[in-house]
């Protein structure tokens, strides 16, 4: 197949187009290698010299168009994903740069194999909670008092502590302008694809983590701050008591997910979950990132924490599941590969500062 994957120069694209090309695809990557994930505009080493690149933005209808030529499958991975409060960028680049795809499709009446539309976690928000009661609920976000006093799990409406369940897909409830621009992509898979025939789907990934995430994108999380501080020898700085839990799935998992939908046509249609196999505490994360780096010492939570952030961020994926997926590494392979090669690309210890400071500066580290 011609497969053509926007955001194609970044971390889960060009793992992607690795893989399609080692299966015998064509690959054509549409990207508009913009900071911070790329701090020049050229083409980036890790990215397969046999991938064409055509260098341009998702919102340039032009571009998109001659990006669209003849290709039998897309993966749109471009995005916007940042903490700045620039909140109409997200909707701009992810959901309006998504509608113009839908747009162009219809308009050319382009047959296509598969779309598949990178969602996000995001959108699930606090995700499903059980109650005293053994009801289910849907919280919204912390406030930003109870976080200020150190209360950092959810209670349910009597004020009793609330169980965190594994999130399926049914649920949304997004929090902040990527989760909703991220939405905003689900539904149009959900809605509009089916109406036009577009043998669509959506993934909504948890943290990802491997090789090339970004040292400078200050959303990518817990593997790069952590692995940074550690190879530049600093303490590791663990928000709230540590005790918070996500299902971390590693950067080879996701793709051969990704390969999987573009084949199977029961996945037409459909929004699937894509996490790890079990869910992992941020101190056990940084326990296990401490010993991939051969260093001693005690990890202290430091009680400030990111206004905006999830308590647990873990998602049910029996979905993807039943369609044949599962998790075959683990978070220590993901922290093994990613410091091999930050020992490759041996980047300044400024990248670590500039996010850490970039955060400061907006006010999304608080407290403590
Ligand atoms: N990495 C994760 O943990 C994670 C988790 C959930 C969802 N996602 C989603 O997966 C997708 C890929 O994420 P990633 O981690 O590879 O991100 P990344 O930042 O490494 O790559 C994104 C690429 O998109 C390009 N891009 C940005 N804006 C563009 C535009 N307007 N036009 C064309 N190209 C543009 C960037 O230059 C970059 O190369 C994104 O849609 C992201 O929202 C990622």
């Amino acid at each position: 197949m011609r497969c053509l994957i926007t955001g194609g120069a970044g971390f889960i694209g060009s793992h992607t187009a690795d893989a399609l090309m080692a299966a015998g695809h064509e690959v054509r990557v549409l990207d508009a290698l913009r900071p911070p994930v790329h701090m020049r505009p050229v083409r980036p080493p890790w990215l397969h010299d046999d991938a064409e690149l055509i260098h341009g933005d998702v919102r340039d209808r032009a571009v998109l168009n001659r990006a669209l030529e003849g290709v039998d499958a897309i993966f749109h991975l471009a995005a916007y994903q940042d903490y700045l409060p620039d909140f109409s960028t997200f909707f701009d680049v992810n959901a309006s740069g998504t509608a113009l795809l839908f747009e162009l499709l219809v308009e050319r009446r382009q047959e296509l194999r598969r779309l598949v539309v990178a969602s996000s976690q995001a959108v699930a928000g606090e995700g499903s909670y059980r109650d005293g009661d053994g009801q289910d609920f849907v919280p919204s976000s912390r406030s930003r008092d109870h976080l200020a006093e150190g209360r950092w799990e959810i209670s349910d409406a009597m004020g009793r502590p609330a169980t965190a369940l594994p999130t399926p897909e049914i649920v949304s409830r997004p929090q902040n302008p990527y989760g909703l621009s991220k939405w905003t992509q689900e539904r149009l898979v959900l809605d509009l694809a089916p109406r036009y025939g577009i043998p669509a789907v959506a993934m909504r990934y948890s943290i990802v983590q491997g090789p090339r995430q970004s040292f400078t994108n200050a959303y990518s999380g817990a593997c790069r701050i952590f692995c940074l501080a550690s190879h530049f020898d600093r303490p590791i700085t663990i928000y709230e008591d540590g005790l918070q839990r996500r299902d971390f799935v590693d950067i080879e998992d996701v793709v051969q997910a990704n390969l999987l939908v573009l084949e199977d046509e029961r996945a037409i249609g459909g929004v699937f979950n894509v996490g790890g196999e079990r869910a992992y505490t941020v101190l056990e994360f940084a326990d296990l990132v401490q010993r991939a780096f051969d260093r001693q010492g005690t990890l202290e939570p430091s009680g400030r924490f990111r206004f905006g952030d999830t308590r647990h961020a873990v998602s049910d994926c029996t979905a993807l599941h039943q369609l044949g997926w599962r998790p075959t590494r683990t978070p220590a392979d993901s922290v093994a590969a990613y410091r091999d090669w930050l020992r490759s690309v041996d980047p300044s210890p400024a990248v670590l500062d500039d996010a850490a400071a970039e955060m400061e500066r907006l006010g999304v580290v608080r407290g403590g």
